[in-house]
């Protein structure tokens, strides 16, 4: 069966269309998914939770504050035990309090707290899906990743209105949650990708060098991340502290003509992402044996040569990945610089942040990233680095194969 063994996450929030969820419930379960219901109260108006709760054949969770609930599995394990949330129906009200990251009651709390991908129905009255607002808040939940099923043009059940706001039969649903959770499985499957990650030391004598602070956290999820989607992955990691991902292949090396090298070696693939704060300098000449200091001499001047560009290098190869990624570290005129990148570089995409001290990106575990290609520029709100890396490895994934 398409969905056997696949946990759903079933919430139902109010409106006419609740009663389309018995429907759904017994699709999903005939295709051999578990489904688990939470009910918001205004769909307790529509519903019962008695016939919820039989139909689903599971505990229907309706209450943010229940004792018993809490201590059984708790929203947070709630919002994480599944392979899916599916909001059917989602009203507006509920559309307004995730793109607000509102948690007032268990069904938007649990919204909040999930790292699960997400699919919502809309079902509304079509005045309330055309209105500005809920515009807005369908274009900011787009953004953050949520998926989407309908809303329909048709009849509304309640009024002989027609319009857009009519909610996707849960055959619709169905195929819907078929498709994300075949697609959340391997959509790089058979794909190549090397990732460059960390810093590079270039030394100066044996005991020295010129190094930076990139942590390589970045780098090393956006590959972990790559690995999940399915992507044959090799991580190409200057020095670090962090381990290895696990489910790629790890290169190490230390200076950038090593990271170039390692690089072209791994050609053809059919991914590059060059994360890797690479040295734009190497000292020209590094010293054979450790520099002494003389007493009264000044001290030796650093002759500095510069370093391969990797990424410009790969962008305008003859065996170019089909997609190359490339990241900006700016600390003003992030677009504009960003954009010359882009062209400069030869890349496909520019993941462009800023890196002002006072952002504590660099070497910290958030980013706040926009995304420049030739599809325009997209800003992504300020995440922690592997979910840049997850929605990255994502939008790869679709950019790749068309999806
Ligand atoms: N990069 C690279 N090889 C280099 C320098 C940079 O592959 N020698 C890659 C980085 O991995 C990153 C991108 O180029 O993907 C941007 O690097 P950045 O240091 O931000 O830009 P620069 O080209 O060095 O430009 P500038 O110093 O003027 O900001």
């Amino acid at each position: 069966m398409a969905l056997t063994g696949k946990r759903i996450l079933l919430i139902i929030s109010g409106g006419i269309a609740a009663y389309k969820s018995f429907d759904l419930i017994r699709r999903l379960r005939e295709r051999g998914a578990s489904v688990r219901p939470i009910m918001t109260r205004a769909a307790q108006e529509f519903v019962t939770p008695l016939a919820v709760g039989a139909l689903s054949a599971s505990h229907v969770y309706v209450d943010l504050f229940s004792r018993e609930d809490e201590q059984d599995v708790g929203h947070i394990r709630l919002a994480r035990e599944n392979d899916l949330v599916v909001v059917a129906p989602a009203s507006a009200d509920l559309m307004a309090k995730m793109a607000h990251g509102l948690a007032d009651d268990l069904a938007s709390a649990v919204l909040l707290a999930t790292d699960r991908p997400v699919l919502i129905a809309p079902a509304m009255n079509p005045k309330m899906w055309a209105a500005p607002a809920t515009r807005r808040n369908a274009e900011t939940l787009k953004a953050d990743g949520i998926h989407f099923i309908g809303p329909m043009a048709g009849e509304m059940a309640e009024s002989n209105e027609a319009g857009i706001g009519r909610m996707a039969e849960p055959l619709e649903i169905v195929a819907a949650v078929e498709r994300l959770l075949d697609g959340t499985a391997k959509p790089l499957a058979g794909k190549t990708a090397i990732v460059t990650s960390g810093p590079t030391h270039e030394p100066i004598d044996p005991v020295r060098y010129i190094a930076n602070r990139s942590s390589g956290r970045q780098g090393h999820a956006i590959a972990a991340a790559l690995a999940r989607l399915g992507a044959d992955v090799t991580l190409i990691s200057g020095p670090v502290t962090i381990p290895d991902p696990s489910g790629v292949k790890a290169v190490h090396v230390e200076r950038a003509e090593e990271m170039l090298d390692a690089v072209l070696s791994r050609l053809p693939a059919d991914i590059a992402v060059m994360v890797a704060a690479v040295a734009d300098w190497r000292v020209a000449s590094s010293a054979e044996q450790k520099i002494k200091k003389r007493p009264g001499e000044v001290p030796p001047p650093l002759q500095l040569a510069e370093n391969p560009d990797i990424l410009k290098t790969v962008g305008h190869h003859d065996r170019r990945p089909k997609l190359v990624v490339g990241f900006a570290a700016e600390t003003q005129d992030i677009e504009k610089n960003g954009r010359a990148k882009l062209e400069r570089k030869g890349a496909d995409m520019i993941v462009a942040n800023d890196v002002s001290p006072e952002t504590g990106i660099m070497g910290g575990s958030r980013n706040r990233v926009k995304i420049i290609s030739a599809h325009g520029i997209d800003e992504w709100p300020d995440l922690g680095k592997d979910e840049v890396a997850e929605r990255l490895a994502q939008l790869i994934a679709e950019r790749l194969t068309g999806a």
